[in-house]
């Protein structure tokens, strides 16, 4: 049964403040945690993050706001400091980086899988079937790392609900920072579904780039760095290009309630579906929590800007992010979209094919893979230890792995240290006969 979060008075603002031990949280372990336990975790942190965050921001911009006023604001913003290190603290001490790193792409390729499917404008559901491929071909550039340096299995992670396999090369990510700018929504007909999920998927992607930029450096090997480096630098890219899609011209009231809602949805949606008891109890307060911000934002909203909130966020719950196995839809949007491309001017997306010869991704690419592309160095490493690389995903979508490599792959802009199809291919072949080999000695 769904609820009108506007009705709702949820936890006061007094109520809310919690003592350490309430805050520090228990971890959950890793080899019993459900993978979308850690998924949800994973998100609810960025959530948090960016919703601490825009309270600051709010407070440095805001003049003509009462006393009063700001200093709720600013308590508020205290009470998602603490909610976002219990979110944050439930990952165990024992949770390695890498391992990690690959809760926050199967987060970014299961969230992203879901929110397209929910998502009613088709330009925006272009943005997310977009990004999804990259996040997807990160998670494979990561797990070849993962095994070389930790011996952890994809499945250790994933759990069998995620592929794990080449999508969209990572070194074609890098982009002009200009065609990244997407067209954005217009605040008067958008659906509340529309910038709910925009939010929230914004808020993931930022803090995956945080993530990586504050622990790429922990391990030693210089290869595994510079594809933490890389990828980081991708996911830079992924918070210019959601962040586009919002119309720059709400007003900072109603992009405070929208954060406020934005947190309100999602909570609930982690409610329904959490699987654990004990973690289930910390999304009940959360909830509460932050129904009892949409109540004060929204009194802020009608005061400051004489509408009703109604107008803004509609009347329902939205539910952005439903975590389960999207393998059938990613499949889909692997197959077709693989050789998709930023067009200029915030068109929808083109093939390689219709792309011109003077885009203005080619020379950001040409520079940052002069020297080789790191994430094809992990490729290539993962052949010299394993064989071939590292994959995860059904027999029927490995049969498919060296033609989707053909189609992601450009002409132009290529990195020399490249593994192209037919190097691919010879891996593939290679492995397969050392392990009959392997297995006529057993
Ligand atoms: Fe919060
Ligand atoms: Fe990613
Ligand atoms: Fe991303
Ligand atoms: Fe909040």
């Amino acid at each position: 049964m769904t609820i009108n979060p506007l009705k709702e008075k949820g936890m006061p603002l007094e109520k809310q403040l919690r003592n350490w031990h309430q805050i520090v949280a228990k971890p959950y372990k890793k080899e019993q945690v459900d993978c979308y336990t850690r998924t949800r975790q994973i998100l609810m942190n960025g959530i948090e993050i960016e919703g601490w965050g825009f309270k600051h921001q709010f407070n440095r911009f805001m003049s003509d706001i009462d006393q009063e006023d700001r200093a709720n604001i600013s308590r508020i913003g205290r009470i998602e400091n603490q909610q976002q290190i219990t979110c944050n603290w439930l990952s165990p001490a024992d949770q390695s980086v890498l391992e990690t790193t690959l809760g926050y792409e199967q987060v970014a390729v299961d969230l992203t899988a879901w929110l397209s499917q929910n998502e009613p404008d088709k330009y925006v559901k272009e943005t997310f079937d977009f990004g999804l491929l990259e996040d997807f071909d990160h998670l494979y550039r990561y797990a070849q790392f993962a095994y070389m340096t930790e011996g952890i299995e994809p499945s250790d992670i994933v759990q069998g609900q995620t592929d794990v396999i080449v999508g969209r090369p990572t070194q074609h990510h890098h982009n002009c920072n200009g065609l990244r700018l997407r067209n954005h929504y217009d605040k008067t007909t958008a659906s509340p579904q529309t910038k709910v999920n925009i939010l929230t998927v914004l808020s993931g992607e930022q803090q995956t780039h945080n993530f990586y930029a504050e622990h790429g450096f922990m391990y030693a090997d210089h290869v595994l760095r510079e594809t933490y480096a890389e990828i980081k630098d991708v996911e830079e890219e992924h918070v210019t290009m959601y962040e586009s899609l919002i119309d720059p011209s709400e007003t900072m009231f109603e992009k405070l309630l929208l954060h406020e809602f934005t947190e309100v949805c999602n909570y609930y949606t982690c409610v329904e579906d959490e699987s654990d008891d004990e973690i289930k109890k910390y999304w009940e307060i959360f909830l509460d929590i932050e129904l009892g911000h949409l109540q004060l934002v929204s009194e802020m909203f009608k005061k400051y800007e004489k509408r009703d909130p109604e107008e803004v966020i509609g009347s329902e719950i939205i539910i952005p992010c439903r975590f389960k196995s999207q393998k059938t839809y990613v499949q889909k949007v692997l197959e077709k979209e693989a050789d998709k491309r930023l067009a200029p001017n915030g068109e929808y997306y083109k093939t390689m094919t219709e792309i011109p010869e003077d885009w203005a991704s080619y020379k950001v690419q040409e520079r940052a893979s002069e020297i080789s592309a790191p994430s094809e160095n992990c490729i290539k490493l993962a052949g010299i230890y394993h064989d071939r690389d590292i994959v995860e995903a059904s027999e029927n979508l490995k049969n498919k792995q060296v033609s989707i490599l053909e189609k992601g792959l450009q002409e132009i802009g290529v990195a020399h240290n490249t593994v192209m199809p037919d190097e691919l291919q010879e891996m593939i072949d290679y492995h397969e006969k050392r392990e009959e080999q392997k297995e006529m000695i057993i």
